[in-house]
């Protein structure tokens, strides 16, 4: 990893003009600049391809191309944050908590939790104390269906005795209206993660608008091609970051009959784009069942019980409603 900064570079036969542009554009670091393709790096920029190759071959020079031993990888990944979901089964279930540098899929069917589960994490993760999360910690909350609800994440504040307003000031929320609008907040968000302190990235709803914008099977390339490349920068969002970054997903119905109930809409691109893919299946009013279905480190054997209540997701035994 380098944290060095772009302008720490000597750059040999790039101008002080694409430097700027660069760093304009909220790519401080080699480690961020290296999360780009070269295409998304020449769009963003507006520069010519060989200009942006020669950048980016300096910058892998800058990063380094060695192995580390698996004792290193190791430390590293212990040291990973882990944020709360609110429900300490469901933490125990992934390992302490939704993993850092890693892309984690909430999939449920309608009125299954997420947003609750979005909103509950959003208040756990600004509330955290400094030496956990450091100083004055935010969200950055892209809401696709237009669900955020700015009066429940205060009630989930004010129920788990925390400031209501200064966990709402913590909260940096945008309404995606289209996909398109939703690739280019995706995009932007490097530039505000430049400017505040941020440990959690949350997309709900993150395939809502493709999959109602883009019908028929001859429109399945693009809209995979569009999701993949929203997912490619979120993941490069959340390992130069080092914060999780978490979406939600509808289960699609499967009327055939056959095969699994479940089958979370996106297809490959989503499954193999995301680290671990959680399934949250309605039990009764409030209770939710959890479940690990695909993932690099957690067993899908394991199911815990969750309950949704005026706190947000908690344990469903510490359930009083
Ligand atoms: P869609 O986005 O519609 O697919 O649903 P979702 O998975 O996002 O579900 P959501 O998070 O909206 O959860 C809906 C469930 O949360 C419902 O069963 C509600 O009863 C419950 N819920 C919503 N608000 C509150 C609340 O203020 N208190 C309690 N106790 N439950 C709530
Ligand atoms: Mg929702």
């Amino acid at each position: 990893m380098s944290e060095k900064l772009v302008t720490e570079v000597e750059w040999k036969g790039t101008s002080a003009a694409t430097i700027k542009k660069i760093t304009n554009a909220g790519i401080l670091t080699i480690d961020q600049l290296l999360t780009f393709t070269p295409k998304e790096l020449a769009e963003k920029i507006e520069v010519t391809s060989p200009t942006v190759d020669k950048v980016i071959l300096q910058a892998l020079k800058e990063y380094g191309l060695d192995f580390k031993k698996g004792t290193t990888v190791a430390e590293e990944q212990a040291k990973r944050i882990r944020l709360s979901t609110g429900s300490k089964e469901f933490d125990r279930l992934l390992k302490g908590g939704v993993e850092g540098e890693a892309l984690t899929e909430f999939i449920a069917e309608y009125h299954g939790g997420k947003t609750q589960l979005c909103m509950t994490m959003g208040v756990l993760a600004v509330n955290l104390p400094p030496n956990e999360a450091g100083q004055n910690p935010h969200v950055v909350y892209i809401d696709c269906e237009n669900t955020f609800k700015a009066n429940r994440v205060m009630e989930i504040a004010r129920e788990r005795g925390f400031n209501p307003e200064e966990t709402l000031n913590r909260f940096l929320v945008a309404t995606a209206y289209n996909s398109l609008h939703q690739a280019e907040l995706i995009k932007h968000i490097d530039k505000i993660l430049s400017t505040d302190y941020f440990i959690l990235v949350i997309v709900d709803g993150v395939l809502s608008h493709l999959r109602g914008e883009y019908i028929g099977r001859e429109t399945l390339a693009p809209r995979q091609g569009s999701l993949g490349a929203m997912l490619g920068r979120l993941l490069s969002i959340a390992s130069s970051n080092k914060i999780p970054v978490i979406l939600t997903n509808q289960v699609q119905g499967n009327v055939t009959g056959f095969g699994s109930p479940f089958n979370p809409a996106g297809g490959h691109v989503m499954a193999h784009a995301c680290t671990h893919r959680v399934l949250i299946r309605t039990k009764s009013k409030n209770s939710r069942e959890v479940q690990v279905i695909d993932s690099p480190d957690i067993s899908d054997e394991e199911r815990v019980r969750i309950a949704i209540t005026a706190a947000g997701i908690v344990d469903e035994g510490d359930a009083d409603e």
